[in-house]
C-alpha cells in the first residue's frame, strides 16, 4: 500500500482557512483603524481642557486659554501648546455652550463669506491669500506686530475683528483682502474660529513625509537638468539687437527645491581672423580683436591696428579682402589677415542664474 504524499500549498483546505483568517484580521485591523481615526479626530471637552488632557482637536473651550506653538523634539516639528487661561474678547470664562455657539458661528460665517476662496484652512481652500490654519499665531498679531497699532488695539481678538470688519483699511501686503460685509457678531465668531483652528495639532507627520518627496523629486530632477552642462539654450528674452537672448550652461544647482542654472551670455557670434603661416596650416596665428575691431596682442594690448567691422565680430570684406587700419586710420594695404571660415561664440563675463523652467530652447 502506497500513500500519496500531498505538499501542504497544493491543499485546498489549507487555503481556506488562510483565507479565512487573513480576512478575520484584516476586518479586526480596520475596525481598530476607524476607531483610532475616530480617537485622533473627535473634539476634546471643557474636562479635558481642565484636566490637562491633550487632544488633537481641543474643544470650544480652549478659546479661554492661551495657544502656543513650541518645538516638539521627540516628533521633530512644533505642535500647539495649550497655556494658562487668557481673556478672550474679555473673558476667560466662556462656558462649553456659548464658546460651541460662537465657533458655529464662525464656521458658517467662513462658509457663507468663502474664505477658501482665498485662504487655506486646514490643507484645504486657495492659496491666493495666507494660510489661515494657524492665523491666530502669526506674529504680525502679537505685541510686536503691526496690527495691534495699526488698528488702535489692544488685544489680539479685538485688532482681528477689526481687521475682518474693513480689511481695506488695513493692507499689509500687496493683495488687500476685500470688505466682505462682516457684522461685529460675525468678526467675533470668525475670530474664535481662527483661535481654535490654531489650536489644532495638525498632522506634521505627513507634511515631513511629503517634504522628503519633494526632495527627492528635485534630486533626480537636478540630475536630469545636469545634462544641459555645455550645452547652449534660450530663455525667451529678446536681448537690445532683437536677437533671442542665447546662452551656454556651466553648472546646475538645486536652490531651495528649485533647478536654476549658471550659464554664461553669448553676447555674439565673432568671424575669426587668422594670421596665415606660409608653410603650415597648423601654425596660423589667431588674431583677437575686440567689438570695436582693435587688434589686440597675447597679452590683450592694443597693437594700434584695426579691423572695420559692420558690426561686433562681423569684418568688412571688399574685393574679397579684410579693411585693416594702421594708427592713424590709414588702410594698409600689404597685410596678411584673413577670415578662417569659422566663427566662435564672444561670452559676457559674467554668469547669468536661470530657472530651469525658463528655459524655452536647447541646442
Ligand atoms: C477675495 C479674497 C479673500 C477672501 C474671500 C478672504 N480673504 Fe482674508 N485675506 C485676503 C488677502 C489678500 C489677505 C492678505 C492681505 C492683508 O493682510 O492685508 C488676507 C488676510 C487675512 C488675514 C490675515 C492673515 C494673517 O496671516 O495674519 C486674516 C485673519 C483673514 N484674511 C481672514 C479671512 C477670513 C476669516 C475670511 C472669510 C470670512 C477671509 N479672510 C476671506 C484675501 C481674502
Amino acid at each position: 500500500m502506497s500513500k500519496k504524499v500531498v505538499s501542504v500549498w497544493t491543499s485546498i483546505p489549507f487555503w481556506r482557512r488562510s483565507a479565512a483568517w487573513v480576512t478575520g484580521f484584516a476586518a479586526i485591523l480596520l475596525i481598530w483603524l476607524t476607531f483610532d481615526s475616530m480617537g485622533q479626530i473627535s473634539m476634546g471637552t471643557d474636562a479635558d481642557l481642565k484636566n490637562g488632557i491633550t487632544k488633537r482637536v481641543p474643544g470650544p473651550t480652549v478659546i479661554n486659554y492661551n495657544i502656543d506653538y513650541k518645538m516638539d523634539t521627540r516628533r521633530g516639528h512644533e505642535v500647539p501648546v495649550i497655556g494658562e487661561k487668557e481673556k478672550f474678547f474679555g473673558r476667560d470664562d466662556w462656558s462649553e455652550e456659548e464658546a460651541a455657539e460662537l465657533l458655529h458661528l464662525g464656521k458658517l460665517g467662513s462658509q457663507a463669506k468663502n474664505c477658501m476662496n482665498c485662504h487655506t484652512l486646514l490643507g484645504n481652500g486657495a492659496y491666493y491669500a495666507p494660510d489661515l490654519t494657524k492665523a491666530w499665531l502669526d506674529p504680525a498679531w502679537g505685541p510686536n506686530g503691526a496690527y495691534l497699532g495699526m488698528t488702535n488695539s489692544t488685544t489680539k481678538e479685538e485688532a482681528m475683528s477689526k481687521f475682518l470688519q474693513n480689511p481695506s483699511q488695513f493692507p499689509t501686503h500687496q493683495r488687500m483682502m476685500p470688505n466682505l460685509g462682516i457684522t461685529e457678531k460675525e468678526a467675533m465668531g470668525l475670530v474664535a474660529f481662527l483661535k481654535h483652528m490654531s489650536s489644532i495639532d495638525t498632522n506634521q507627520e505627513m507634511i515631513k513625509a511629503m517634504q522628503g518627496m519633494q526632495t527627492a523629486f528635485s534630486q533626480s530632477s537636478l540630475s536630469n537638468a545636469a545634462g544641459i552642462i555645455g550645452k547652449n539654450i534660450e530663455d525667451g528674452n529678446v536681448g537690445a539687437d532683437g536677437v533671442g537672448k542665447a546662452y551656454t550652461v556651466r553648472s546646475v544647482e538645486n536652490i531651495d527645491g528649485e533647478i536654476q542654472v549658471k550659464a554664461q551670455q553669448i553676447l555674439y557670434l565673432e568671424d575669426r581672423v587668422i594670421l596665415p603661416d606660409s608653410t603650415d596650416s597648423t601654425k596660423n596665428q589667431v588674431v583677437n580683436y575686440n567689438t570695436a575691431g582693435e587688434i589686440l596682442d597675447d597679452k590683450g594690448v592694443k597693437t594700434g591696428n584695426k579691423i572695420v567691422l559692420s558690426k561686433p565680430g562681423q569684418p568688412v570684406i571688399s574685393d574679397g579682402k579684410l579693411t585693416i587700419l594702421n594708427e592713424n586710420n590709414q588702410i594698409i594695404t600689404d597685410h596678411k589677415y584673413t577670415l578662417a571660415g569659422v566663427s566662435a561664440a564672444v561670452y559676457s563675463d559674467q554668469l547669468t542664474n536661470l530657472p530651469f523652467s525658463n528655459i524655452t530652447k536647447i541646442f
